[in-house]
């Protein structure tokens, strides 16, 4: 099944994820559905958060970029991650923050500890692209998003745009739920 995606604006985006067991109700069907979520909207990364579940939980699926990326749809639960290396600069973009591209810095390598969906225990290193979609998922699972990482100046020239997807005026072609407006 298809999940709306929250849309920037909504708090619950901004609470720190809670860890889960395996007793986590509907685990296997809130994971199906994130995968089939994630294809539908085209995106490389999605987290429970994004479809309203605030729990340490995310997905990856980067088959889309091409060779390299197939053995990279993963479930990630309870993860810890450690980075390392130098920092680089890429552009990114975040599916409950329709239209909005910026780059951002992140150390280039890190070590991630956490659980799959199967609750088995994983170290595993990762480095350059795949590093950074699981950083940028990882910060959703503590509240955090990708414009959070930008200059003042960057976060005041997309504010308007922030704005107007808060207000649910923006066009996607998958399913999104928008904040409630505010009295
Ligand atoms: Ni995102």
């Amino acid at each position: 099944m298809i999940l709306p995606i929250i849309a920037y604006g909504d708090p619950l985006l901004r609470k720190k994820g809670q860890q889960i067991n395996k007793d986590y109700p509907k685990l296997k069907q809130l994971i199906e559905n994130m995968f089939e979520t994630l294809a539908h909207a085209d995106g490389i990364g999605l987290a429970a958060h994004q479809v309203g579940h605030p729990i340490m939980l995310f997905i990856t699926d980067a088959s889309v970029i091409g060779e390299g990326f197939s053995d990279f749809r993963k479930v990630f639960i309870n993860a810890q991650i450690e980075e390392s290396g130098d920092e680089w600069d890429k552009e990114e973009g975040c599916l409950s923050i329709p239209k909005v591209y910026e780059h951002v810095k992140r150390p280039s390598k890190l070590r991630i500890k956490y659980y799959d969906e199967h609750f088995e225990y994983h170290e595993e290193e990762y480095e350059g692209m795949k590093a950074r979609i699981i950083q940028h998922e990882f910060d959703h699972n503590n509240g955090v998003l990708f414009i959070d990482h930008l200059t003042p100046l960057k976060k005041t020239l997309i504010k308007g745009k922030l704005n107007d997807i808060t207000k649910g005026k923006v066009d996607v072609d998958y399913k999104m739920r928008f904040a409630p407006p505010r009295r």
